[in-house]
């Protein structure tokens, strides 16, 4: 689940380097800005090449033959990277050598984890999308011929044909808009109110599709990652599985770096913690650490009081969270580890104030 070490800097690299690098490109297109601006730019967009160049040269060095199939995709970015600019270099003209630094536009797309996912939401509705799709082509043809019919003795010069009035038809059920062909007919008004109502309903199916689409990848994906980081949360293996399966879509992972305060002594809690992988410090008059399997955060959600301690990464933490009201299905689905639970408050509660009488902490 951890990081290559090597995508953590190149990841935020990429992005940081292309940023400027995009910016001076595009600022070296404006044509009255001075010769020094000028240099400077060009300056810049040579050291961002320098960049990506001793980035190419660390990958290909370090990665053993069967890491670089794996990763080719990413290494032809990289190789386009510095050879489109230096080819640009050599064979192109001075004004327009620093455009083909476009293709840097890839480099933050390289490591983004957002494309594969898009992919199988894609693959996974395309039966919906193509079906929105071809309502979308026929109600642009029938419109198109309706505006033909309708418009095309009033405005011939717009609506001659069916391939022109197609192009009214695009821009108004899209309700784009622009104006340049508008219906003069009180039918064609009529026509066009009409498509553009019909286009937000088919925009909106669209964006229904794949807003669906995503939520389902993405819970998908959470359901395996947290089905595989339940595994290492001893607790959890005393539930059947019917409940390990509600807990496993209740449950949200979230990884803290070190020094991190995760929950603050004095706030309200809504929701309690597992360790996964890492340990937290539990800031108690003596601290104490906590690491792999254990769970904090259960004090506030058993009494309703506020949290009683401030717990913080001791190191990179992974975390599996859970929600009051998931807690408490948790509870009447297990007695078993709701018991376990409120003893480890009642004992956590006895370390930290011996001497103050005991609270009610029934679940
Ligand atoms: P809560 O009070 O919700 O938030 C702070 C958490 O720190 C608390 O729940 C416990 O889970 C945890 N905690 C408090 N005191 C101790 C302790 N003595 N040992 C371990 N954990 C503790």
């Amino acid at each position: 689940m951890s990081v290559p070490p090597s995508l953590r800097i190149y990841a935020p690299l990429n992005a940081v380097l292309a940023a400027p690098g995009l910016l001076a490109m595009a600022a070296l297109t404006i044509p009255d800005i001075s010769a020094r601006s000028r240099l400077a730019l060009a300056a810049l967009l040579a050291v961002i090449w320098g960049a990506y160049l001793l980035q190419l040269a660390a990958t290909l060095l370090k990665r053993r033959a069967g890491d670089l199939r794996d990763r080719t995709p990413k290494i032809a970015i990289d190789v386009l990277a510095v050879l489109v600019p230096l080819a640009a270099f050599l064979l192109v003209g001075t004004p327009d050598r620093g455009l083909y630094c476009a293709v840097w536009l890839l480099k933050p797309l390289r490591d983004s984890t957002f494309f594969p996912v898009l992919g199988r939401v894609l693959a996974n509705e395309a039966r919906n999308l193509i079906g929105v799709t071809t309502l979308f082509g026929v109600v642009l043809f029938a419109v198109a011929l309706a505006a033909y019919v309708i418009e095309r003795d009033i405005q011939p010069e717009k609506f001659g044909s069916i391939p022109q009035a197609m192009w009214w038809a695009v821009v108004t059920l899209s309700t784009t808009g622009y104006g340049d062909t508008i219906p003069q007919s009180f039918a064609g008004r009529v026509l066009a109110g009409a498509v553009m109502m019909s286009g937000i309903g088919i925009f909106g199916l669209w964006a229904g599709i794949l807003a669906t689409g995503f939520y389902q990848e993405v819970r998908r994906e959470d359901f395996v990652r947290n089905w595989q980081l339940v595994a290492t949360v001893p607790l959890f293996q005393k539930l059947g599985p019917a409940v390990l399966v509600e807990i496993v879509r209740a449950l949200r992972a979230r990884t803290v770096p070190a020094g991190a305060v995760i929950c603050r002594s004095g706030e309200p809690g809504d929701r309690m913690f597992f360790v996964v992988e890492g340990r937290v410090s539990v800031a108690t008059p003596n601290p104490v650490e906590l690491g792999p399997g254990a769970f904090f955060g259960e004090m506030a959600l058993i009494t309703g009081e506020r949290r009683s301690a401030t717990v913080s990464a001791a190191t990179e933490v992974s975390l599996l969270s859970l929600h009051a009201a998931d807690f408490q299905m948790l509870c009447s689905s297990s007695p078993e580890i709701a018991e376990i639970i409120r003893k480890t408050a009642l004992e956590r509660r006895g370390a930290a104030q011996r001497n103050s009488p005991s609270t009610d902490l029934e679940p």
